[in-house]
């Protein structure tokens, strides 16, 4: 029987992981600059975390979570997204009581059950920001500040922000009635999925991606021409804080997230590198979300990236960043003694921080060479009978091709970084 990875799911290679790891530095990087701390919640909740948070009638919620039921009876799923885990942990520790505003972000995998293709897989990793206990429309800036950024330091340029503001509990359920009253009237021209959207989560009709859909609810009514004067105000207040940053951006009344927690700001970020699944980054408000888990009232807002599409994005544009450093010293041996020796010296050159690899296959010194060069090692030792008794050996710099003569008692000191 073979076995292979789960439909999905992916894995992530020696010489594919370098440039995530680099992806990942460059994250905790900026992320520091803007002043959040990192936080890092369990990979799975209570399922009633996730329904209560995202929606019950969401596609997440509805279709795609890993839900399961463990051996205590307790029903539980793997973490679709983050925001409901941080505000959970937010609750549960009392963050709130420490400082009036937490900031934190999160990098990891995401689980949910979407069919796959191309950028859209089972497990996927996110980084994300969240800050809570401030309603001020700077934080809605900064989160988009954050996530460009981080996009501007791994050089992808090819971005569109798209905002939009999806109103709050009070104004949204006026204009729910009016949308639904006018979407109605169209309803036998609608998709099923619109249909059904329609009863359940009318909002979400207008981001159907059906072209039918979206000619027959050309001009049906948006939130954004409905706020009230708070969420209105907020909205302005985003818009300009976005020009004073110079930051280009477009309004796009339809959007309205796959996500039920948000209230006011909404936005995306989406790339034409990544075809049908365009979605970068994605964020809003949730003032409500926190009261919602039964904390205290706060409002937060925040957003959530994916890595692998970031990395798409990357390799589109061919800046994938490669790593092709080996090991710094790499130890050919000529004979069982040597080879002894050379085992000792590395562990006492490891232990000083110094790369070091030597050959575990008995191979012949031409294959060792072969092998130096093949792992790109930088310098290369030759060690045996004669080496050992006079103490000193040829050092090959692998770049340049030079030999050059080294005490055996000096190599430390050499290579001392
Ligand atoms: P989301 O829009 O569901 O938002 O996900 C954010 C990003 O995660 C997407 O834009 C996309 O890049 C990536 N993503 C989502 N699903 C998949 C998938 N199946 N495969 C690959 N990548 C995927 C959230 O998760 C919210 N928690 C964002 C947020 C944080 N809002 C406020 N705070």
């Amino acid at each position: 029987m073979k076995f292979k990875s789960v439909k999905g799911t992916k894995d992530i290679l020696p010489g594919e992981v370098e440039a995530w790891q680099h992806v990942e530095r460059v994250i905790h990087r900026v992320m520091r600059d803007f002043n959040y701390r990192e936080i890092r919640t369990p990979v799975f909740e209570t399922t009633a975390l996730f329904s209560r948070s995202i929606g019950e009638l969401t596609d997440i919620v509805s279709k795609e979570m890993y839900t399961f039921t463990d051996r205590s009876e307790e029903s539980i799923t793997l973490k679709p997204e983050g925001t409901a885990s941080v505000l959970r942990a937010y609750i549960q520790h009392n963050l709130g009581e420490q400082s009036q505003l937490v900031k934190v972000y999160y990098l990891g995998p995401m689980f949910r059950q979407e069919r796959p293709q191309a950028g859209r897989l089972r497990q996927f990793h996110q980084f994300g920001a969240e800050a809570i206990g401030s309603q001020s429309a700077l934080l809605d800036v900064e989160m988009m500040a954050l996530a460009l950024e981080i996009y501007r330091q791994l050089g992808i340029e090819q971005y569109e922000l798209n905002i939009n503001s999806v109103g709050c509990e009070k104004c949204r359920p006026k204009y729910k009635e009016l949308l639904v009253a006018e979407l109605t009237k169209l309803q036998d021209t609608l998709s099923p999925e619109s249909q059904t959207r329609l009863k359940q989560n009318p909002l979400r009709v207008l981001d159907s991606k059906d072209e039918n859909d979206k000619a027959a609810t050309k001009n049906a009514p948006l939130m954004k021409d409905y706020l009230c004067d708070e969420c209105s105000a907020h909205f302005t207040a985003v818009r300009q804080l976005l020009d004073t940053l110079g930051t280009k951006y477009s309004i796009d009344g339809r959007l309205v997230r796959g996500l039920d927690y948000y209230t006011k700001t909404a936005f995306e970020i989406t790339s034409t590198a990544l075809g049908s699944q365009d979605a970068l980054a994605g964020g809003g408000r949730y003032d409500l979300l926190v009261e919602e888990l039964g904390g205290k009232p706060a409002p937060g807002v925040g957003f959530a990236a994916g890595i692998e599409r970031l990395l798409m994005v990357l390799e589109k544009s061919g800046n994938t960043p490669k790593d092709e450093s080996g090991p710094v010293l790499f130890f050919v041996a000529l004979d069982d003694n040597s080879l002894q020796w050379a085992f000792a010296e590395a562990a006492t050159l490891r232990a000083k921080g110094i790369s070091v690899e030597l050959d575990y296959l008995g191979r012949s010194i031409k294959a060792q060479m072969r092998e130096a060069n093949r792992q790109h090692a930088r310098y290369v030792i030759v060690v045996g009978e004669n080496e050992l008794k006079s103490g000193k050996a040829k050092l090959k710099d692998m770049l340049s091709g030079t030999e050059t003569e080294i005490s055996l008692q000096q190599i430390q000191s050499s290579f001392q970084v």
